[in-house]
């Protein structure tokens, strides 16, 4: 699916969630004293490198490998994402044979169907620790006005486990755990739209969520109820939560 995405709707979409959060998202990190001795990471789906150079920004003495399997993709970030600490790599975990600190999976593992697979290689090249963000449906709040909106998101479709809202992180804890990590924190993070800044960046974001569903230009009707949305304001907010795992045995 997020393969098919036209590349300019991918980049402007990827680009903008890395923007709004990042700097919420860096206290993920600094919350987990293991994560100090970390210094090499594999960002499992780094797409076009948006998070992830933010990420090797943050932290300059970490040397980050970023891998995807769509190849515009890494051709994008190799271009316009370059960083001395970040080497971009076309393809899949298969063909890494390199052992890594950690591993970073951000909105990553709910669009993989080769999770076996994953951890597989994870259980083999990753000595220390996981730590996987992806979306918290069940904290996404958007007000009525939204609804035809909403509905072509692919947020808002409802797993096929007892009607729940997906929940990346509790689906992959399994597959860590045969493995060999166990989880050892998580947290979760709201953003919404309260402050001037982010209220201009939902509007955008939103407009960009409903044109991954249902492509450009978005429908008179779709297009309408966001400008009115935008005219009316209303608080809407997204969350994703952050789950750290660790090697047993390693402290
Ligand atoms: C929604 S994007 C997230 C990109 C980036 N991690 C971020 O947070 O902005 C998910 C990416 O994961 C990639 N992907 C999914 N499964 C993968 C796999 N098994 N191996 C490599 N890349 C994968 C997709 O091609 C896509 O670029």
């Amino acid at each position: 699916m997020i393969k098919e995405i036209p590349l300019d709707l991918y980049d402007a979409h990827l680009e903008l969630q890395a923007e709004i959060s990042f700097s919420d998202e860096l206290k993920f990190f600094s919350s987990l004293r293991e994560w100090g001795s970390v210094t090499s990471v594999l960002d499992l789906g780094c797409g076009n490198g948006a998070y992830l150079v933010r990420l090797a920004e943050a932290f300059p003495n970490v040397r980050f490998l970023g891998i995807d399997f769509r190849k515009d993709a890494i051709e994008l970030a190799e271009k316009m994402r370059p960083r001395e600490n970040v080497d971009y790599h076309w393809g899949t975990m298969s063909s890494i044979t390199d052992q890594f600190d950690a591993l970073i999976s951000r909105f990553c593992m709910l669009y993989t169907d080769n999770k076996n697979e994953i951890a597989n290689w994870v259980g083999e090249h990753v000595r220390s620790l996981i730590l996987q963000i992806d979306n918290e449906d069940d904290s996404l709040e958007t007000p009525p006005i939204l609804e035809r909106v909403r509905a072509n998101w692919h947020v808002t479709r409802v797993n096929d486990r007892d009607g729940r809202y997906r929940s990346a992180c509790n689906d992959t804890e399994p597959l860590w755990s045969r493995v060999g990590f166990e989880p050892i924190h998580s947290d979760v993070l709201v953003v919404d739209n309260t402050s001037a800044a982010r209220q201009i960046q939902f509007r955008e974001l939103i407009t960009l969520a409903t044109e991954l569903g249902v492509g450009r230009p978005l429908p008179e009707q779709l297009r309408s109820d966001i400008d009115q949305w935008g005219l009316l304001g209303g608080h809407a907010q997204y969350a994703m939560r952050a789950s750290w795992f660790q090697r047993c045995g390693v402290t």
